[in-house]
């Protein structure tokens, strides 16, 4: 068991990769906390890790009070954090035209805010030993999709490997590292929500584009990211920091 003894958190572990993240932390003999908006989707994910190590909490990290709400719940308990993964996203595929003030607040908040403001409020929570910080970037903070338009997302997300490399400078003298996943695309609840709206030409479109864009034939499943989410979190990784490490079939190599 390679986490054996740890207390993760996982912010968006109520489904989809956040959820295959905190079974493999399970598996690893990790425990775990799950962070989410809906109680009753927590409450479904903490019974299918089937454990007793499984503590969840109900917040909105989109706005200040959920983030203080999160790290009150966190630090509540007094055990140190030994690894904090930062997943929780949301993803609007706009035309640029399109954007709305809402969407962009909505985005940026969750997307980057929470990840940037939480990390804070958990630093004096983080285990003297050090910890890990392992935040979800995308494939799409440098690679597009013909119409798939993504300035809002790329943006979001190009925030967060900027940060995630500047935290590893900053916190790297405390123990702490911080590192981003880069995850292709992944048929998870979020990446149905977006293709489910496209007309049906469309959706041919986008699986035939997948299916020449992807050298390994195929989109990502939610386990395909729980490996390096492990290797990230385990002492195994005591000197990587500061890395934004691809995830994705090998899309972003061509
Ligand atoms: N799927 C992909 O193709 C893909 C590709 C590259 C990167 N990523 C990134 O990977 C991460 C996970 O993506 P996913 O596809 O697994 O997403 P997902 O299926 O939409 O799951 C999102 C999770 O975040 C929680 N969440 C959403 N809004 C929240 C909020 N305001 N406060 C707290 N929790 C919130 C959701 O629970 P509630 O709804 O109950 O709050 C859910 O547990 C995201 O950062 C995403 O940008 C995904």
């Amino acid at each position: 068991m390679r986490l054996q003894g740890k207390r993760a958190i996982v912010t968006g572990g109520s489904q989809g990769i956040g959820l295959s993240i905190a079974e493999a932390y399970v598996r690893e003999g990790a425990d775990v906390c799950l962070i989410g908006r809906d109680a009753g989707k927590l409450e479904t994910a903490r019974q299918q890790l089937g454990a007793g190590s499984v503590e969840t909490i109900s917040a909105d990290l989109a706005t200040q009070a959920g983030i203080d709400k999160a790290s009150a719940g966190i630090a509540g308990s007094g055990r140190p954090v030994d690894i904090l993964v930062n997943n929780a996203g949301v993803a609007f595929l706009v035309p640029f035209d399109a954007v709305t003030q809402e969407q962009f607040h909505q985005s940026l908040s969750l997307n980057v805010t929470a990840m940037f403001f939480l990390t804070q409020r958990l630093l004096p929570a983080f285990a003297p030993a050090g910890a890990s910080v392992i935040n979800l970037s995308s494939y799409f903070a440098g690679k597009m999709i013909p119409k798939r338009p993504s300035s809002l997302y790329s943006l979001s997300k190009g925030a967060v490997n900027s940060l995630t490399k500047s935290l590893a400078f900053e916190l790297g003298p405390r123990g702490i590292r911080v590192n981003a996943i880069a995850p292709g695309t992944v048929d998870t609840p979020m990446r149905r929500k977006s293709v489910d709206n496209l007309p049906e030409s469309a959706k041919a479109e986008l699986q035939a584009y997948v299916e020449r864009s992807y050298p390994l034939g195929r989109i990502g499943r939610p386990d395909d990211l729980a490996g390096i989410a492990v290797y990230l979190a385990s002492d195994e990784a005591a000197w990587t920091s500061g890395g934004i490490f691809p995830v994705d079939g090998g899309y972003t190599a061509g």
